[in-house]
């Protein structure tokens, strides 16, 4: 008997790969210069400042499915995101890093142009592409949480009572989990639809499978082709 994977757990595996490499590459973070490390965190915070206004064109373009669940949860995720990116900001000024003096980096402006373009038309591309950055945020905390303690540790600041370590944590206490599961279940609703059915009017979109896995392999490689221009960077900067 073959057991059918769930499209969500088929997305996580894609995603895993290319985290698990990633979380790989930054297992010995003692390699790596403050400025380097630093560097990173700036380029994160980017995403973050970029998240909100993300979620919000998500919320929009989503507005076209049938299912209306998707855009009110990720409505609810925008509600929860709209402030990270000030408290962020704070969090690193607090340990001496202030994100106003980073420079941009193309590699990142071109992964956020593509993230832009893949959820401005298509509901279903937007509904797969999110689940897989909702996804990968998960991890994302998990090596900024390392990262910043290594940082904090060298610069003789307090962990422990760091405003740094109460944002990771709070986001890996639930927060990001709950985005990915709430998006997980309307992808898990997904099915292969024929195009042109005659009672899908504008506004009455369904999820259609193909589409979903086409928004999120996209994000995925977005991301892969991201990561390896961040590490290389990092490297260089050793
Ligand atoms: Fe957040
Ligand atoms: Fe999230």
């Amino acid at each position: 008997m073959t057991i059918e994977l769930k499209l969500s757990n088929e997305i996580d595996r894609t995603n895993d790969q290319f985290t698990s490499a990633v979380k790989q590459q930054l297992k010995d973070l003692t390699k790596f210069s403050d400025l380097a490390l630093e560097w990173l965190m700036m380029e994160h915070y980017q995403f973050s400042e970029r998240n909100a206004g993300f979620l919000l064109t998500a919320v929009n373009t989503t507005k076209q499915f049938k299912e209306s669940g998707v855009s009110k949860e990720l409505k609810r995720n925008f509600n929860e995101e709209e402030n990270h990116s000030i408290i962020y900001k704070k969090s690193l000024l607090e340990i001496g890093t202030n994100v106003d003096k980073h420079i941009e980096f193309t590699p990142t402006t071109e992964f956020f142009a593509t993230i832009s373009k893949l959820i401005a038309t298509c509901p279903s591309c937007t509904l797969g592409a999110m689940y897989a950055t909702e996804t990968a945020a998960i991890f994302e905390h998990v090596v900024f949480r390392d990262i910043s303690y290594t940082i904090i540790k060298r610069r003789e600041k307090n962990w422990e009572k760091s405003r740094l370590k109460a944002f990771h944590d709070m986001h890996l206490n639930g927060v990001e989990q709950g985005h990915k599961d709430g998006l997980g279940m309307f992808i898990d609703l997904a099915e292969e639809h024929d195009f042109g059915s005659a009672s899908e009017s504008l506004n009455e979109q369904l999820i259609r499978k193909n589409l979903v896995i086409n928004g999120a392999n996209q994000a995925i490689d977005a991301m892969i082709v991201w990561w390896k221009a961040l590490l290389t960077q990092t490297e260089n900067m050793k």
